[in-house]
């Protein structure tokens, strides 16, 4: 396998020999802009199409044998276009014979910060000659469709007459070629270019081609000071002389253009650049401008760092700049998947480059909204009376995949959509855009209505039915959780947007040209409030689907028989009927934050499908590196990580050759921000957690928010912010506000991993119901007994509470009197918990409760009472903590510290991790003596050990939790861990 040479040229790829030649190269090595795309061959080798330009594909009929209602009825499928980098040589009137001569010596090196690829060959040609040939290549990222080259030729040890021909290949071309038994390229097409005449008007440098409905026109332009330059045939000519050790420059530059069923204008290149050197300045310019807002380095790790800059060069190149195109899943650098346009672009692409190029993102969306139409028809074609679905795959915006359970069924890409439009105006807060786009929001959010039902058997859940989720190992099923995960959120936006739109006065047109009506954005709010996304009782984790649990394991799954992807391998019915994963749903669902989960529960969500997924989809790695990398599973996630990072440069699934695999490429960056950095984008600001690796001494990278641009440096001690351009900003690092200046602020990463919290009085007003049914009791047995007395029974056990009563009252009674009255109590009190519900919940505990699960912090009950497991359930809590502490098994109650120490150690937290929450004294206490610090809910006098007050759960907030390690720290509990920012190249 080849290995990435100079690891400390992080902004650089270089390879040699085979390396620089391979079929694997030609996708390392493609240079593009959005509007272009050239494979990475080497120019006197290049005489096969490798050319990608966005309107270049043909559509032919998909023939079915069978055939049903509303199946794809054609593909697009792109195809490369003749080369705009082949090169020809005559010397002394001879050929040069370049797939035959002797390649000695040859080095290819993509450099990311000029934005150019620069090779040198040395070849032994016949009779013992050496010619080195070297080509600086540059696809301009802000400039047009064109490919410059810069080519020397320098004979080490000859001279004579030379002929350079810069040509394109189409001679000859003919039909044929073997067709590809591979589905992840399936409709392999050769392509058969014909040079068509030209029109009135072209000039002589304009050669034009043609292909069913695709037309095609270069313009070369060709500049060599010492040589003589002639149009000839299709492209030029140049005619020089060879001087041993001296060097011949050629400046070649072709401009491309596309058309589809018309000709190309022949206006079309009047502005195309032509001048090389201004080309160069050009790119250095868009390239730091690149870098600008998208710089990063990890130190302690330099090759990760390069497989990174590398991975994000190639999205950039290959982010499409014309509305009318989104970005295919290998970009512009091959033919994998037919130049197809999958749910990648919007879930994996376009959040990297809202962040960092909003103007791309933009375009990406652009595209979406402009096939509308075409996405309602498809819709109509499946039977839905209302709304619209995006294809599944696809390039002018008809469904392209022959196989519907896994293309189609697919519903899940409009909530991509929807997603990625959500997180583009949120990062922009560009209006104007969401306005535009609301049609689309509205239209696709219907689709969701008319695939779902409110299930009486299911409480009235919402339940999405017979559809296909990400992990294409599975079809047609249930409430797949990505889906409905998706949908929840997809509505949600589109009930806000229309909210939005109906405050500026701007809904009612729209509603009236949709046939939208309030009942119908009620109906979303509503399904999306009761979306099914539950878990499992047994296993404690979100099936994947409703029958997903079920199914058997695949035999021998991950055993050395399945050599390469199982779609590959098995029918697909093999794979749908056993519990096998290409990649995790939930985990996806995870790590795009989708649903809020206790930690513990995100553990073993990653670990059971971890188990059950083979990977055989790029984009698995990406997901769970994410989400090991916020559960401090280092070794797993930094696994995963490179799984993405590397995908391409050490070709981990045997096909780059096919193309780069462009949301891998992405999310490795989404690994570094959104899984090291804890980056959520589903709150106001922009919201971290940072945590560090131990493999590395630190990391930094860079954002763009709402038109500024901060860098965050992650090290030993914490974070540090700081505003390189643009207004401050305010961000949340661990839940805790900043606003970031151009001074850099730092802030230390808290030590506080979870917050354990007391039940009665804190989290519901239980403990009024306890007070009530002692009162009941006393009244009933005429002890003296009112409210002060039970402020002391707060927090303690029954039958301690009950001795307390009894002390009080000085009554005496015999144990089974006393167990009598215990039981009578009980049944008093679970008498009052009859009418509980979710709507008990004391104010502001889910959003608590979502806050800390965001910082990554666990959440523990540690409730005196045995009653607590029936309360939370009737709140509907009951799965919303990382461990519950059973009254019953511990040795001691309250003020004893055993219910809390038992809390941390179920969580597997240290104590000193931990911050309790209280309203009792006896809770105070049982908190500080098992080391923690406390807050107390109530008053100063009532809770006058408390390190930190709040009158009632609603007003405590996520910073005030982190911040009490302050506290801590002075009293010697915590230490808050403390360094210096290192400075870290970019
Ligand atoms: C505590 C309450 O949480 O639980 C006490 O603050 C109560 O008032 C104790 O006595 C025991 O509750 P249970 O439900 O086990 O009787
Ligand atoms: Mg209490």
């Amino acid at each position: 396998m080849a290995t990435i040479e100079n690891p400390s040229e992080a902004m650089r790829l270089v390879r040699h020999g085979d390396a620089a030649t391979g079929a694997q190269a030609a996708a390392l090595f493609a240079l593009a802009n959005g509007l272009v795309g050239v494979e990475g061959l080497i120019d006197e080798r290049a005489d096969r199409p490798c050319a990608y330009l966005p309107d270049a594909y043909v559509s032919r009929p998909i023939a079915y044998h069978e055939s049903f209602p509303g199946y794809a009825s054609a593909t697009d499928t792109r195809v490369p276009c003749p080369s705009p980098v082949l090169l020809r040589l005559h010397i002394d009137g001879e050929p040069v014979d370049f797939g035959g001569a002797d390649l000695v010596e040859t080095e290819s090196a993509l450099d990311f910060a000029t934005g150019q690829l620069r090779r040198l060959s040395r070849w032994r040609l016949a009779g013992g000659r050496t010619l080195e040939i070297a080509v600086d290549r540059i696809v301009p990222l802000a400039g047009g469709a064109c490919v410059a080259s810069r080519i020397r030729l320098r004979p080490i040890d000859f001279g004579g007459a030379v002929e350079v021909r810069l040509t394109y290949g189409v001679e000859g071309m003919g039909a044929g070629g073997a067709e590809v038994d591979d589905p992840r390229i399936s409709a392999r097409l050769r392509p058969v270019w014909t040079t068509i005449s030209p029109l009135p008007g072209d000039p002589s440098t304009v050669t034009r081609f043609a292909q069913d409905a695709v037309e095609l026109a270069y313009r070369q332009h060709v500049a060599a000071p010492a040589a003589e330059v002639a149009d000839e045939g299709a492209g030029h000519v140049v005619r020089g002389t060879l001087v041993a050790g001296g060097t011949l420059t050629i400046d070649r530059v072709v401009a491309l253009a596309s058309a589809r069923g018309r000709p190309v204008g022949p206006a079309v290149f009047d502005d195309a650049a032509t001048d090389f050197d201004a080309i160069a300045e050009g790119q250095n310019a868009a390239v730091e401008a690149l870098w600008d807002s998208a710089a990063f380095a990890i130190d302690g790790d330099d090759a990760l760092t390069q497989a990174l800059r590398f991975d994000l060069f190639q999205l950039h190149q290959s982010a499409s700049r014309d509305p009318d195109h989104s970005i295919g899943a290998k970009g512009l650098t091959g033919e994998g998947y037919e130049g197809h346009y999958f749910w990648d672009a919007e879930t994996f692409m376009l959040p990297v480059l809202a962040l960092q190029a909003p103007a791309k993102a933009r375009t990406l969306l652009a595209y979406r909204i402009g096939k509308l139409d075409r996405a309602r028809a498809h819709a109509r074609a499946l039977g839905h009376a209302r709304g619209a679905l995006y294809p599944w795959r696809t390039i002018a915006g008809d469904e392209c995949s022959s196989h519907y359970p896994t293309g189609s069924a697919q519903y899940h890409i409009n909530g991509d959509i929807a997603y990625a439009l959500a997180l583009y105006v949120a990062a922009t807060g560009d209006e104007a855009f969401r306005l535009r786009a609301a049609e689309m929001l509205f239209e696709t959010a219907r689709m969701w209505i008319e695939i779902g039902a409110f299930d009486a058997r299911r409480g009235g859940a919402f339940c999405i039915h017979g559809v296909t989720g990400p992990d294409e190992y599975s079809a047609l099923v249930d409430n797949d959780f990505y889906t409905n995960a998706i949908a929840r959120r997809h509505l949600g936006y589109a009930a806000e947007t229309a909210d939005w739109l109906r405050a500026r006065g701007d809904l009612g047109a729209l509603a009236d040209a949709i046939g939208l009506d309030e009942n119908e954005i009620a109906t979303w709010r509503k399904a999306a409030d009761a979306m099914w996304l539950p878990v499992d009782a047994v296993l404690g984790i979100n099936p994947q689907d409703d029958a997903f649990l079920g199914r058997p394991e695949l035999p021998g799954l991950k055993s050395p028989v399945h050599d390469g992807p199982l779609l590959m391998i098995y029918h697909p019915m093999i794979l749908f009927r056993h519990q096998v994963a290409k990649q995790g749903n939930v985990v996806q669902a995870m790590a795009m934050d989708l649903v809020s989960m206790p930690v513990s529960q995100q553990r073993r969500n990653l670990d059971y499908y971890g188990r059950v997924t083979t990977h055989d989809s790029t984009l698995s790695s990406v997901s769970f590196a994410i989400a090991a990398a916020r559960l401090g599973d280092e070794t797993a996630a930094l696994d995963f990580m490179r799984e993405c990072a590397f995908v391409d440069l050490e070709d981990r699934h045997g096909n780059t050759s096919h193309g780069l695999h462009m949301a891998a490429l992405a999310g490795s960056w989404l690994v570094l921000a959104q899984g090291w950095g804890g980056l959520r984008l589903d709150g106001r600001v922009p919201a971290f957690a940072p945590t560090l690796p131990s493999a590395w001494q630190g990391y930094r990278f860079r954002l763009q928010w709402r038109g500024s641009v901060i860098e965050l440096a992650v090290h030993a001690a914490g974070c540090t912010y700081r505003l390189l351009s643009g207004a401050p900003l305010d961000i949340l690092d661990h839940g805790r506000s900043l606003r970031v200046g151009a001074a850099p602020s730092t802030l230390a990463r808290p030590t506080v991993k979870g917050a354990i919290f007391d039940l009665d009085g804190v989290l519901t007003d239980t403990a009024e119901d306890h007070y009530q049914a002692w009162q009941a009791l006393a009244d009933t047995y005429g002890f003296a007994f009112d409210r002060a007395v039970n402020e002391r029974l707060k927090g303690v056990d029954r039958a301690g509470s009950l001795r307390l009563i009894l002390d009080q009252a000085g009554a005496a009674i015999d144990a089974e009197a006393f167990d009598a009255m215990l039981a009578e109590k009980n049944a008093l009190y679970r008498a009052r918990l009859a009418d509980y519900s979710p709507a008990n919940l004391f104010a502001g505990v889910t959003g608590l409760f979502a806050e800390l699960r965001a910082a990554g912090l666990k959440i523990g009950l540690a409730s005196a009472s045995r009653n607590a497991g029936d309360v939370v359930r009737l709140l509907g809590i009951a799965d919303q903590f990382d461990f519950v502490a059973d009254a019953g098994a511990v040795a001691q109650g309250k003020p004893a510290p055993d219910i809390f120490l038992a809390c941390a150690d179920g969580m597997g937290l240290a104590p000193n991790q931990c911050v309790g929450i209280e309203d009792a004294q006896a809770g105070i206490s049982a908190i500080h003596a098992a080391g923690m610090v406390a807050i107390g809910i109530g008053s100063e006098e009532a809770l006058p050990d408390a390190d930190l007050h709040v009158p009632a759960i609603g007003e405590l907030t996520l910073g005030q939790i982190l911040s009490t390690e302050q506290e801590a720290a002075a009293r010697g509990r915590l230490s808050i861990r403390t360094g210096k920012v290192e400075d870290m190249p970019c």
